[in-house]
């Protein structure tokens, strides 16, 4: 059973599981955190900035994985998602460069690649809490909606929907969106200890239903979530607005 919480906006839900994520760090400095991209977290992210320069958390034992990235961006490009990490959260915080963990867009040996990522999880013990993004059409990570899902870190074709999602990162231009990704798989992201999948406001309320109401299915990659014993979706109240006519 996925536990569902609503807040009243979206500032509401970073700053309580920005408090969340600061108490669990006090408790355990060395733990293992899965990160999103996407304009959902970004008030997370600047939530924990501003505890951070508070004083109020230390990342500096902490390591973290992000959970994709586009295939074909070296990292230091402006439109890659490890930039996006960069100027949201890492520049900002006292986390340490070797442990902040990044699959390698500009890798030449993609399999290579992905294997080393899933090393790299396994290494470190497993991640203790992965944050979730939720895409349009249902994807997590770049899990994209399909007939069967990878279970394993891997190379993704993007599905036109996400191309037009990211878009904005690209000058508006979904043509310039690189046509594949590489995302930690299925499997990678369901063997995290906790999960908590954020989503925000009315464009995602019915996706939203589908993944807790509804069949699991690879059509909806984000409703495997309901295979996990420890798994949150918070919401603000436009984004679970659909589930609340439902109850
Ligand atoms: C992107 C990322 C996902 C993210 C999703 C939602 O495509 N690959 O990890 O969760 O989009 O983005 P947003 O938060 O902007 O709606």
């Amino acid at each position: 059973m996925i536990r569902v919480r609503v807040f009243g906006d979206a500032n509401a839900l970073a700053r309580a599981l920005a408090r969340d994520l600061a108490r669990r760090l006090r408790r355990n400095p060395r733990l293992v955190l899965g990160l999103p991209t996407g304009r959902t977290p970004i008030p997370l992210y600047d939530e924990l900035v501003r505890l951070h320069a508070a004083g109020r958390v230390t990342f500096s034992r902490a390591t973290t994985f992000n959970l994709d990235e586009f295939l074909g961006l070296d990292a230091r490009d402006p439109r890659s998602y490890r930039s996006f990490m960069q100027h949201h959260l890492f520049d900002h915080v006292d986390l340490t460069r070797r442990r902040i963990h990044f699959l390698n867009g500009a890798t030449d040996n993609v399999a290579g690649e992905c294997a080393r990522y899933e090393r790299t999880i396994a290494r470190v013990g497993g991640i203790d809490l992965q944050i979730l993004g939720l895409g349009l059409n249902g994807h997590v990570g770049f899990n994209e909606p399909a007939r069967a899902l990878a279970a394993q870190t891997h190379c993704v074709r993007l599905t036109s929907a996400s191309r037009r999602a990211n878009a904005a990162i690209f000058g508006n231009r979904v043509r310039a969106v690189p046509r594949r990704a590489l995302s930690m798989g299925m499997a990678t992201i369901l063997h995290a200890r906790r999960l908590v999948l954020i989503a925000t406001g009315a464009s995602k309320a019915r996706c939203v239903e589908r993944m807790i109401n509804g069949p699991v299915t690879p059509r909806l990659p984000a409703s495997f979530l309901q295979l996990h014993t420890n798994a949150e979706v918070w919401l603000d109240r436009a984004a679970a607005e659909r589930r609340n006519e439902l109850l």
